[in-house]
């Protein structure tokens, strides 16, 4: 709310309405657009709030008339005038304001500008990185401004909902020691311990699981990481999560608080989540939609055929089976049509992804088969392939004979590739949980495994023995909160128990030594009273973003970097002086 108290203005521009009508209103803002009408001259005047049109009368207005005549886009003044409903005709319904205006009697400049270097207007034709250059500029466009008032709302609402909950929220470094959760650290030389650096949060996992060894219980903080990574539309090498840790908890009873927390902070944008959501296993939802954070908003599964074709004289088939792998496919409805050269294009998405291969089947119209590999096909496992797919005229049927987990992932990418190219309708907002992810992922570069989330994420119980016996197939008690085929949040359970700590840390190779040197101040608090505890963290920005409805997270982050990490604005990152580098006792060259 508008408070008229603590301001120059007596109101703002983007509130007027009918019920003001006869109030003398001081307003104060931008010069958006000024239209002269021989006679009268029309100003918009804008400010956080919206904008309403101001009226300059030679005759009413007097010397603000002259002010008007003078004034420039984006130039800041203080108007004072009397609302008035607009004359018949003149009414504008897109505007909120738009049945008033304000006749004035007074105009004061505050400030000039020079011409803006894009229209406030046009922005959104203007490249990216000019607009960041002026961000200041940018953001004066109501939608950016929206966000940023969609992203204060939200984050004021995960605020109240923890706090009613019985949160505190405390602040944890920034400068640290690294904290392994996947990325690169960004380190930062220290001048009093020569040779030394700290390095930023990638999330403040450690220090929240010690506050809730020190007795904290509930936490959240609305926290800044960093990550040194390639940067996407949904990665910055700074963003913001919010972060929570709990302490005598069940997983149940972290997703069931968090799904009342999100139902709340998701209705501050209007959305209604319906709760409970739906889950899936990691498994199950590699297996059916090739993704760990699948995009629900539309049907198409993975289907496996393996058995339609497990006496295949085609020898790709075969021999994926022979080697203990699998067929399987996806039918993209409305692709039947495409022309080969559109179909190879998929061939190279597919290689992309790690494929050997795309084996593909046409269905272009009644009785109509066009396909490079259905000649190897006999009756019998033609028929039993279109069943296994539902077949029908229109239909473009894509199939990957491979390993289990390359053909998921494979099919899992072209699901969505052919969901774009067909433009899938995906209305609305689609969430859900992925839960009990495997422990380990297997490193083929370092020949080793390493932690699927972080390594301190508490494996199941009747699993523990699998960490040196078969850690690929421990699973762990963790979830993943997906929101329209982006992973939007993430947490497990944590290690509560120093020996089983260790044992995890072993299985990704940090053995003792090692671990006691990288992790001695973790597995000693353990070791004092650790009580059994889990969390979450919620990727802010990949929020706001789906909730505004944007395609990427810069357009919800008030001063975000560029794809190469750099901020056009500042100039960031830039040089120091050589005194500074002494002072840090680091040489550049
Ligand atoms: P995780 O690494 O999954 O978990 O991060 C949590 C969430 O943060 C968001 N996120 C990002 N957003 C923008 N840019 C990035 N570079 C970026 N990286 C991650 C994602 C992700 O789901 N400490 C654990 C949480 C826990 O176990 O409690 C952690 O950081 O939306
Ligand atoms: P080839 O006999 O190797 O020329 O392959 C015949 C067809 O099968 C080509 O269209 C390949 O793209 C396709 N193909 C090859 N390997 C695979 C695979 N692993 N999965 C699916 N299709 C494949």
């Amino acid at each position: 709310m508008f408070d008229a108290r603590y301001s120059i203005r007596s109101h703002v521009a983007g509130a007027l309405r009918s019920s003001d009508v006869g109030e003398t209103v001081t307003l104060a803002g931008w010069v958006h657009r000024r239209r002269d009408h021989g006679g009268l001259i029309f100003i918009d005047i804008r400010d956080r709030s919206g904008l309403v049109q101001a009226v300059f009368d030679p005759d009413a207005s007097g010397a603000a008339f002259v002010t008007a005549e003078r004034v420039r886009p984006e130039w800041v003044v203080k108007l004072t005038g009397t609302v008035r409903p607009r004359p018949e005709g003149t009414v504008n319904p897109n505007l909120a304001t738009g049945e008033v205006e304000v006749i004035i009697t007074e105009a004061e400049v505050l400030n000039q500008s020079e011409t803006p270097p894009f229209e406030i207007d046009s922005a959104i034709d203007t490249d990216e990185t000019l607009r960041l250059k002026y961000r200041y500029i940018d953001m004066r466009r109501p939608e950016v401004m929206e966000s940023f008032l969609l992203r204060d709302r939200v984050t004021q609402r995960f605020r109240k909902s923890l706090e009613h909950r019985g949160f505190l929220e405390i602040e944890t470094p920034i400068l640290g020691r690294s904290t392994p959760e996947g990325a690169r650290d960004f380190i930062v030389p220290s001048r009093m311990s020569p040779g030394e650096f700290y390095a930023l949060p990638q999330s403040p996992q450690l220090f929240k699981q010690l506050l809730m060894v020190g007795g904290v219980e509930r936490y959240y903080q609305v926290a800044r990481c960093f990550r040194d990574e390639d940067l996407r539309a949904d990665r910055q090498p700074e963003f913001t999560q919010i972060d929570i840790e709990m302490s005598f908890i069940t997983q149940e009873d972290i997703l069931g608080m968090m799904e009342e927390v999100m139902r709340e902070v998701m209705h501050e944008a209007n959305v209604d989540l319906q709760v409970p959501l739906r889950r899936l296993t990691y498994a199950e939802a590699m297996s059916r939609f090739g993704s760990d954070r699948p995009d629900l908003r539309f049907g198409v599964e993975l289907v496996d055929v393996s058995g339609v074709f497990a006496a295949s004289e085609f020898k790709v088939f075969a021999g994926a089976l022979g080697s203990g792998g699998v067929i399987k496919g996806i039918n993209a409805r409305g692709a039947g049509d495409w022309s080969r050269g559109k179909i190879d294009t998929l061939n190279q998405v597919a290689l992309d992804a790690g494929a050997k291969g795309l084996a593909w089947v046409a269905f272009p119209t009644e009785g109509d088969v066009r396909s490079p590999i259905a000649k190897f096909f006999t009756e019998a496992e033609m028929a039993g392939l279109r069943d296994a797919m539902g077949v029908e005229p229109g239909d473009l049927l894509l199939m990957i004979a491979d390993a289990t987990d390359i053909a998921n992932e494979v099919l899992g990418t072209l699901r969505l590739k052919m969901a774009d190219e067909l433009d899938v309708p995906r209305p609305g907002f689609e969430a859900l949980w992925v839960v009990d992810f495997p422990m380990f992922k297997w490193d083929a570069e370092e020949k080793r495994w390493s932690a699927n989330h972080h390594p301190f994420t508490r494996p199941f119980d009747e699993h523990v023995d699998l960490l040196e016996s078969n850690p690929g197939a421990a699973l762990s008690y963790s979830y993943d909160l997906v929101l329209n085929g982006l992973e939007i949040g993430g947490g497990t359970l944590r290690i509560h128990d120093e020996a089983i700590q260790r044992r995890a840390l072993a299985a990704i190779g940090i053995g003792g030594d090692e671990a006691d040197a990288q992790f001695g101040f973790l597995l000693e608090a353990l070791s004092l009273g650790a009580p059994p505890h889990g969390g979450i963290a919620l990727g802010l920005d990949r929020l706001i973003m789906l909730l505004a409805g944007k395609h990427s997270i810069r357009d919800v982050i008030a001063f975000p970097k560029t794809s190469s990490g750099s901020c056009p604005l500042t100039g960031a990152p830039g040089s120091v002086s050589a005194r500074q580098l002494r002072e840090v006792h680091l040489r550049t060259d």
